[in-house]
Parts: C-alpha cells; sequence; structure tokens
C-alpha cells in the first residue's frame, strides 16, 4: 500500500496496537516504557511461563485476559497462533488501545506477536512493538558468551535440521527449542526422536563426546540459572524442559587467514590476543561441571505454558 494511502487510513482507524515483553525472570526485567504501556492499554492480553508474573499483570491492568487458553494438547500450534492474532485484532478493530505481553522478548521466536503487528497495519492501525529481555540475552550473561568474540549462531532447532542450516563449528551454536523438535502440535513430553536425529546430526560434525551445554536461565531471583554440560551422543537421555535452550561450544579457535589480517593491515599481535579471548567463559564448578547440575528447588511447574512457535 503506498505509504500516503496507510497514513490517511490509519488516522481513520482509532485502535492500536502494542506488542511488549516480560522479560525471563519476573518483573525485574520488565522496561520502564514496556510497564506504562501495560498500564495505560484499554485492553491486556498476555502469553507468559509463571503464574507470579499473570498475577501482577492482573493487578497492573484489569482487563488483563490470558491467551493461554488457546492452547489444547495435540492441537497444531499454527491453529492456535492463529487464534491468538485473530482474539487480539478483535479488540483492535474494536477501537481499543491494546497491549500484548509475551515473555521473553515478544519478537523472539513469537509467530502471533509479529503476526498481530503484520496485520495490524495492514488494516491501517498503530502497531508497534517494544523489545524484552530474551533468554539468549540471559544465556550471553550467564555463560560468559559474548557474540562479538567470534559471532553466534542462533537456530529454531527443527528448522535447522529440517533446512540443514549450514553452521560453522567454530562459532558458538544455540539451539531453541530442542524438546519439541519434529513437534506440530502442543505435547507435554519432549520428542525423543527428535532428540536422537539432531544427536546423530550434530556428531557428524563435532564427534559423539564433544559438549554442549543445557542452558536454562533462571526465572525466579533466587534460584541460579541451569548450566548442565551434556555430550552431544547423550542428548536424547537429557534432561530438557521446554525452557531449555542448547549451546554448542565451538570445536577449537579459528586459524586466522594471515593473507586477509596482511591486506587489512591488522598487526599479527592482534589475531594472537583474539583468539586466546573467544572461548566463552562458562563458569565450572568445582566438580568440573557447567554449574549446578539441577537448580535446587528451580520451578518446574509452569513449563506446559512454555511457548513454542513453530517456524516452519
Ligand atoms: C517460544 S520460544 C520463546 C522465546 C522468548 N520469546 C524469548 O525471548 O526468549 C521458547 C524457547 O525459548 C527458550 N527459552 C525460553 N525460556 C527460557 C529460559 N528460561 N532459559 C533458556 N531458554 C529459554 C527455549 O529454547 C524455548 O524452547
Amino acid at each position: 500500500m503506498p505509504d500516503e494511502q496507510e497514513s490517511e487510513l490509519s488516522a481513520k482507524r482509532s485502535g492500536s496496537l502494542w506488542v511488549v515483553g516480560t522479560g525471563i525472570q519476573l518483573m525485574g526485567q520488565v522496561t520502564l516504557e514496556t510497564e506504562s504501556v501495560i498500564r495505560s492499554a484499554s485492553k491486556l492480553l498476555y502469553l507468559v511461563t509463571d503464574s507470579v508474573t499473570r498475577g501482577w499483570l492482573a493487578e497492573l491492568n484489569d482487563s488483563a485476559e490470558d491467551l493461554f487458553p488457546l492452547y489444547g494438547e495435540g492441537k497444531p500450534r499454527i491453529q492456535t497462533y492463529s487464534e491468538m492474532v485473530q482474539r487480539i485484532l478483535a479488540f483492535v478493530r474494536a477501537g481499543e488501545e491494546v497491549c500484548v505481553a509475551f515473555y521473553g522478548h515478544p519478537g523472539v521466536f513469537v509467530h502471533p506477536g509479529h503476526e498481530a503487528i503484520r496485520l495490524a497495519r495492514a488494516e491501517g492501525y498503530r502497531a508497534t512493538m517494544l523489545p524484552g529481555i530474551s533468554a539468549e540475552d540471559c544465556l550471553f550473561a550467564d555463560l560468559g558468551l559474548d557474540p562479538g568474540a567470534t559471532g553466534c549462531q542462533s537456530f529454531e532447532a527443527t528448522d535447522f535440521l529440517v533446512y540443514s542450516r549450514r553452521f560453522d563449528e567454530h562459532v558458538p551454536l544455540v539451539l531453541w527449542q530442542v524438546s519439541v523438535i519434529g513437534q506440530l502440535t502442543h505435547e507435554v513430553e519432549n520428542s525423543i526422536v527428535g532428540l536422537e536425529v539432531l544427536a546423530s546430526h550434530l556428531a557428524a560434525v563435532y564427534g559423539p563426546d564433544h559438549e554442549a551445554v543445557i542452558y536454562e536461565a533462571a526465572r525466579y531471583p533466587v534460584c541460579p540459572p541451569v548450566m548442565r554440560a551434556v555430550r552431544i551422543e547423550d542428548l536424547p537421555k537429557a534432561p530438557l524442559s521446554g525452557i531449555s535452550t542448547l549451546v554448542v561450544l565451538p570445536r577449537s579457535p579459528t586459524t586466522a587467514d594471515m593473507a586477509m589480517v596482511k591486506r587489512l593491515g591488522i598487526p599479527d599481535a592482534y589475531v594472537v590476543k583474539k583468539s586466546e579471548r573467544s572461548t566463552p567463559a562458562i563458569p565450572r564448578t568445582a566438580q568440573g561441571e557447567r554449574g549446578p547440575s539441577t537448580a535446587p528447588g528451580h520451578p518446574e511447574d509452569d513449563e506446559s505454558t512454555t511457548v513454542d512457535p513453530a517456524t516452519l
């Protein structure tokens, strides 16, 4: 639609949409801007993973409505997302100032968030997404992984396998939604077959003994994050949950292209220093494991509410 026509149309429409994120850890990771939008919306919808955040949202805004009941065991996720988008748009079309809050960053693995924005704009409504703190942001902090050091590759696990995504084994590899590989419906059980396929796919490149880390950012301030070392071949029996993200550590430092170094006029000493500081400083416990093997008291109660949009 041409810009002029679009702005003319949006001026006529009174409804609006804000898509915001509540972060991973309770209310502490909500930005001031996000909190203000949540408070002032005439209709608040939300999809979060824990009951404390649900209660907090209901306190901030009387109109709060949970989108989670739209999930159903065995129901195709894409159908659930479509119903969520229609529910959100119904309020926008009715002229409400709608805010939808998703946990984490609302634009990271949140199909309904992007789709609601796209549709609302296409229909001439003002629609804005605000950034939030994602699981990957927490991961950078907890695992001491700086994407600026060597780069960082991040894929949805099913997409990674189905499209044979090309990746560099010398760069940290982050795989999301590893517990639901190949599952297009909402299921409570992990996909063991999917993990077997992933393990053999990764073992072909890294070898079966190569180390990965199962990472779960803490959702409650009193709990430490889970950072559990796992050999690639042990993945199918690893204790993964709906909030686990897998980080495959780089195989070995990359060798610099010295011809390129010379061409760019970079001193050789810089290249040596960079390779020394490019390994993630993942914390090690006295037992030689990465972090606690299980987080004491880590609340698993609300795991079934983890949202896992298929990106196929
Ligand atoms: C539907 S995505 C939602 C991502 C979320 N919007 C975000 O910004 O992080 C669900 C996936 O996010 C990752 N995830 C969610 N919570 C997590 C946590 N507490 N720690 C680590 N990864 C998490 C897992 O890979 C999970 O399968």
